[in-house]
């Protein structure tokens, strides 16, 4: 369904020319309604001015709608907590990227498709070992995944709807084959092929932890923890990393080019780096008792630190992803037979937080973050690796987003405007005169 306009108009009016504009307001299916001001700059001569996008919505859009203020995180409909406990996460893929759940034999097809595309090309082996030997893998994910652009440049035309199927399936086949890559570059062990006999979290478990010399004997839980994390990192509507595919992807350019942009945009600390922060902080706490310390230095402005985990720019009451971790947080420490002192540091955080007036009154809650690293950490995952595994899940939804904004009409070059405050028209003067 496509945002309709409805009757309501909203006229702006400019005190000091007294020129008014009529400003349709769009209603999607659900959700608070939006004013269109694509035709304010031409009738007015006036941009909007809104940093951070706190009251834009940027583009219309069918994947993912959350309420923020309800807790409520859909994909295409379906709420998080059911796909949480009954799908799995290349199930969800496909809902993202085709708009609805398949039938056995849609899955049995797209399944065999993506395990059959997951294997990488023996030239990015070369181009791994380029990189220094204590890179972080974020930036060797940025890297190569831009670099498959150059694998498949000339030969995909992204006008074909077709060819945009298959990149976006080769994308979410490929990148946890070099994800593991990566990671076994850092440490210098050899490279793992995918295992097409196992399915998509088991077999990248399988590259990044199996050796030549013995079998590899994963608990029941990893893979099952995996994938949960993965089906709740998969998409998030116009976030950071997505809206960065999506201008990229506006422009025209190679879907890995854009969710080689994606990437980047997911590392910085404030978004998908979050989890790796986390960890870092619970370290730095180091135990229950140093809790409140941490909580009065994140209440103060001065010291430049926050708590990691905590807060969302669209969550404001709790975030559904959050509640569903925090269980399966203590499953796999359950089951894994795991003591970790960290997990107390973590609860104690959590409730003094909850009481403080400061997080209270700024509506601020753990968020998806918060727990995910204790499960990574568990299931032996580097904390260099926690956003690596974010944007292993992130890229169905970045592809979803790509191909739903290649068959939108009123895709448009994203190209804000903005209030130039530098020097107006002045002379200039040679270096000497100076
Ligand atoms: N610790 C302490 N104070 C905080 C925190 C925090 N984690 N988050 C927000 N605040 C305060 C902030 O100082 C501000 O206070 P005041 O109104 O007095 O100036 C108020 O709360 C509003 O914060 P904001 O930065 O204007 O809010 P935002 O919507 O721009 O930012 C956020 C949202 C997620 C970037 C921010 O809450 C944050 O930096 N959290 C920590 C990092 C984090 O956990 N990020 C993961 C987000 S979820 C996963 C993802 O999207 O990738």
């Amino acid at each position: 369904m496509s945002a309709q306009p409805v009757s309501t108009q909203v006229v702006l009016t400019d005190s000091a020319t007294n020129k008014s504009v009529n400003l349709p307001v769009l209603r999607g299916s659900v959700g608070p309604a939006a004013i269109d001001i694509g035709k304010l700059q031409k009738e007015t001569g006036m941009f909007t001015y809104d940093p951070g996008f706190m009251s834009t919505a940027s583009c219309k859009s069918a994947i993912t709608y959350i309420d923020g203020d309800a807790g409520v995180l859909l994909y295409r409909g379906y709420p998080i907590e059911q796909l949480a406990k009954q799908s799995t996460f290349l199930e969800t893929s496909y809902l993202l990227v085709n708009g609805e759940l398949p039938n056995a034999q849609q899955f049995s097809d797209f399944e065999h498709l993506v395990t059959h595309h997951s294997m990488m090309h023996e030239g990015l082996k070369t181009f791994l070992h380029g990189f220094h030997y204590d890179a972080h893998p974020m930036a060797m994910l940025c890297g190569t995944i831009g670099s498959l652009a150059a694998f498949y440049h000339d030969n995909l035309d992204i006008e074909d709807a077709d060819q945009r199927k298959m990149a976006a399936v080769r994308l979410i086949a490929k990148i946890p084959t070099i994800a593991a890559a990566c990671y076994r570059y850092t440490i210098g062990w050899p490279i793992r092929y995918p295992r097409n006999n196992l399915e998509y979290c088991t077999r990248f478990l399988h590259m990044m932890f199996e050796v030549p010399s013995e079998p590899l004997h994963l608990p029941a839980v990893a893979a099952k923890a995996l994938d949960l994390l993965f089906i709740l990192h998969a998409d998030h509507e116009q976030n950071a990393s997505t809206s960065t595919v999506r201008m990229v992807g506006s422009t025209g350019a190679n879907p890995y080019a854009c969710v080689a942009a994606g990437i980047a945009a997911l590392w910085g600390p404030a978004h998908g780096g979050a989890n790796e922060a986390v960890l870092k902080m619970l370290d730095e706490i180091g135990s229950a008792d140093q809790v409140g310390k941490a909580v009065e230095r994140a209440k103060d402005k001065n010291s430049g630190f926050r708590l990691m985990g905590f807060g969302h720019r669209v969550y404001k009451n709790f975030d559904p992803r959050a509640t569903i971790i925090r269980e399966m947080c203590y499953q796999v420490l359950n089951d894994l037979g795991v003591h970790d002192p960290l997990l107390e540091v973590a609860l104690k955080l959590e409730e003094a937080a909850l009481k403080d007036p400061y997080f209270i009154e700024r509506k601020l809650y753990p968020n998806v973050d918060f727990y995910s690293g204790l499960i990574y950490k568990a299931l032996k995952i580097p904390k260099e690796m926690f956003t690596v595994m974010f944007a292993i899940a992130r890229t169905s939804g970045w592809v979803a987003h790509w191909l739903e904004q290649h068959l939108t009409a009123d895709t448009k070059i994203g190209r804000p405007r903005q209030i130039y405050t530098g020097p107006i028209t002045r002379e200039y003067t040679p270096i000497s005169k100076r």
